[in-house]
């Protein structure tokens, strides 16, 4: 482990240069671990750890399209490929990977495979944060575990397959073996990590629903559909309110802000950009402070989890999800979108 400092504050870090897959797999030599779920972080995960010379098998219910993926992926059924019961026996670290709803509903099933010493491992603090909500309360003579990627089950397999890595963080909340800090981190090297940084698993949740509900996810597209309604009420074609509010971003802007940083984009962009950039920016922080703190105390009074939960596990979920996302779809604004991206030049 290394201290890094970050803008001034000390953490503890972990990347490949002080704890190496070849120490990562002499840690796991003897271990099984079990992939439960190949929805989308399964696959990531699975295929990284099984590239770098791990031993995995994958627990998923059948039939099932994620089945089906497992097998076109090299898993064999009977020898790499089980029933969710099957590799959670077998398996020595259980990675429980179904969806959070998901997870939840199987824990009965789950809980008679969690024998003293094995580790079970989640890629998200919310099964045990909320266990209350939830009911997974893991029985005291099993490591509890957990290594988040910052980012999609697609992206982790793909920067790996690229030479990069999805920075994860880890946390441990239960070691009962007095190895859960040795397999966490050798898991997280394991599953092809940029850099790995400590938490708990409540932080670990509180961040993770803040952020996708916020500048990730949820704000973003609050902030795209504010500006582009204004432009498009003020007389301004689809295409000009696209490119100024979405197409510019994605494209030109933020790839520069990946590599250099915002003051270097503000920098090197027109002076006129970036003087009303550096004056604006501080109004629309305060616009929005308070609706980032009305989100944060709703996420920590589990009102957010108990939504979730509640919505998630509705028959009809699907269905009135994809109601809501066709509306997304449906509208001008990404209707517009998908045009302008049948117009770059890649895809015309
Ligand atoms: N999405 C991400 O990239 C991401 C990023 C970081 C962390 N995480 C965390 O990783 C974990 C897995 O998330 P995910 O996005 O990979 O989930 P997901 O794609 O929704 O995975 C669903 C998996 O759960 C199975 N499943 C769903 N309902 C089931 C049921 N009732 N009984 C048995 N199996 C069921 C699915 O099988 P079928 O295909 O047969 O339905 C599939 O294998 C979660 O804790 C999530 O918070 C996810």
């Amino acid at each position: 482990m290394a201290k890094m400092n970050f803008g001034g504050v000390e953490e503890n870090v972990v990347t490949r240069d002080e704890f190496s897959l070849e120490k990562a797999r002499e840690i796991l030599k003897d271990e099984t671990i079990a992939i439960i779920g190949y929805g989308v972080q399964g696959p990531g995960q699975a295929l990284n750890l099984r590239d770098n010379g791990f031993n995995v098998i994958v627990g998923q219910r059948q039939p099932s399209k994620s089945w089906d993926k497992a097998i076109n992926d090299g898993f064999v059924p009977g020898e790499t490929l089980f029933s969710i019961e099957e590799a959670a026996d077998k398996g020595t670290i259980i990675q429980y990977l179904l969806s959070d709803a998901a997870q939840i509903s199987q824990w009965e099933t789950l809980k008679k495979y969690l024998t003293p010493g094995k580790a079970l491992y989640f890629s998200h603090g919310f099964g045990i944060t909320y266990k209350e909500r939830t009911g997974i309360i893991p029985p005291e003579d099993v490591d509890v575990i957990l290594v988040a990627p910052k980012g999609s089950g697609t992206s982790l397999r793909r920067m790996f397959v690229a030479g990069r890595g999805l920075n994860s963080s880890y946390a441990i909340f239960q070691d009962a073996t007095g190895r859960a800090f040795d397999r966490v981190v050798a898991l997280g090297i394991g599953i092809g990590s940029g850099y790995l940084f400590e938490t708990n698993f409540k932080k670990e949740v509180y961040s993770d629903l803040t952020g996708e509900r916020g500048t990730l996810m949820g704000a973003i597209q609050g902030i795209f559909e504010a500006q582009y309604n204004e432009l498009r009420k003020r007389g301004h074609s689809p295409s000009e309110a696209f490119n100024e509010t979405v197409e510019e971003l994605t494209q030109s802007l933020m790839p520069l802000v990946a590599e250099n940083g915002m003051d270097w984009m503000y920098a090197n962009c027109s002076t006129t950009a970036q003087r009303g950039a550096l004056d604006w920016k501080n109004k629309f922080r305060d616009a929005v402070a308070p609706v980032f703190k009305e989100l944060y105390d709703e996420v920590a009074s589990g009102n957010e989890a108990q939504r979730s939960i509640d919505t998630n596990s509705q028959a009809d979920y699907r269905e009135k999800l994809e109601e809501e996302l066709r509306e997304v779809r449906e509208s001008e604004m990404w209707q517009a979108g998908k045009a302008v991206r049948s117009l770059r030049p890649e895809n015309a």
